[in-house]
């Protein structure tokens, strides 16, 4: 019944807006960040995924993006990465942001995916700021170094920092603007990105909430469908 409600959303919508988050990608074997088998379980972000970590102990850092970058490179997208590409061909406005660095929405074609957090596969130079993608696997060496000799850091965003400004715009414009949001396998408890969530309902946009569990998102949305969503959404799209 409400998986009907959510197709008739689908069907009627004109602009479109999926926030993604770790979720999307577990059904890929790749490990969230809260909950059960959650990074944040087993590591602290404070001594990896700050600024301050970096400067610490560079290499203890990579070690730890190496190790996620090999995970990932052994992962592919699942039905649900697929499920949102495929909705971007038919919709007449998608946009697609995402928390997630794990690159697995491209590769299941999405075309441009606002990627609110970085790409883990890009590198960042701490001297000449120059960047550039490295999909290696593990990296030859660690740390990795620009050619300029200045060290590089993976071109995702840490705690503390700000988001990248026009993607962060573009995201903001997006949910402003848009008529349904599909918030798929986010625990929308980190910001700003989980504030893209109430700006969307306030500015009158329908939401839609695909989680395996409530979240503090649940509240805003009008519609939400509990389960993994490698198999919500391709269920929501069959009849779209
Ligand atoms: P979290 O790990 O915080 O939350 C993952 C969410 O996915 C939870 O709400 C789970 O219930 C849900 N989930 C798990 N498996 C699912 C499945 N198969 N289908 C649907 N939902 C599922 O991940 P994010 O919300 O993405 O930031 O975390 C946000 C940010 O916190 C990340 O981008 C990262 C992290 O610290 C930075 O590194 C800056």
């Amino acid at each position: 019944m409400s998986l009907e409600q959510g197709r008739q959303w689908l069907h009627s919508a004109r602009r479109l807006v999926a926030l993604t988050g770790a979720g999307i990608s577990a059904e890929s074997g790749i490990p969230t960040f809260r909950g059960a088998g959650g990074l944040w379980r087993s590591y602290r972000a404070e001594d990896l995924a700050t600024p301050q970590a970096f400067a610490r102990d560079p290499l203890l850092v990579w070690e730890w993006y190496d190790w996620r970058r090999q995970l990932i490179a052994r992962a592919n997208p699942n039905p649900g990465h697929f499920a949102l590409a495929a909705l971007e061909q038919r919709a007449l406005q998608f946009t697609l942001v995402t928390q997630n660095v794990d690159g697995l929405h491209d590769r299941a074609g999405s075309r441009a995916p606002l990627k609110l957090h970085g790409d883990i596969w890009r590198l960042r130079c701490q001297s000449c700021f120059a960047a550039w993608d490295d999909f290696q696997t593990p990296l030859p060496s660690l740390p990795p170094r620009c050619s300029c000799g200045g060290l590089a850091r993976p071109g995702v965003v840490w705690f503390g920092e700000g988001l990248p400004a026009g993607v962060w715009d573009a995201a903001v414009e997006a949910v402003s603007v848009a008529d349904l949001v599909l918030v798929v396998g986010t625990s929308a408890v980190v910001y700003p990105a989980a504030q893209l969530v109430p700006l969307a309902a306030r500015a009158g946009a329908r939401v839609i909430e695909i989680n395996i569990e409530e979240t503090p998102a649940s509240s805003q949305a009008g519609l939400c469908l509990r389960g993994p969503s490698g198999e919500i959404l391709p269920n929501l799209l069959s009849d779209a």
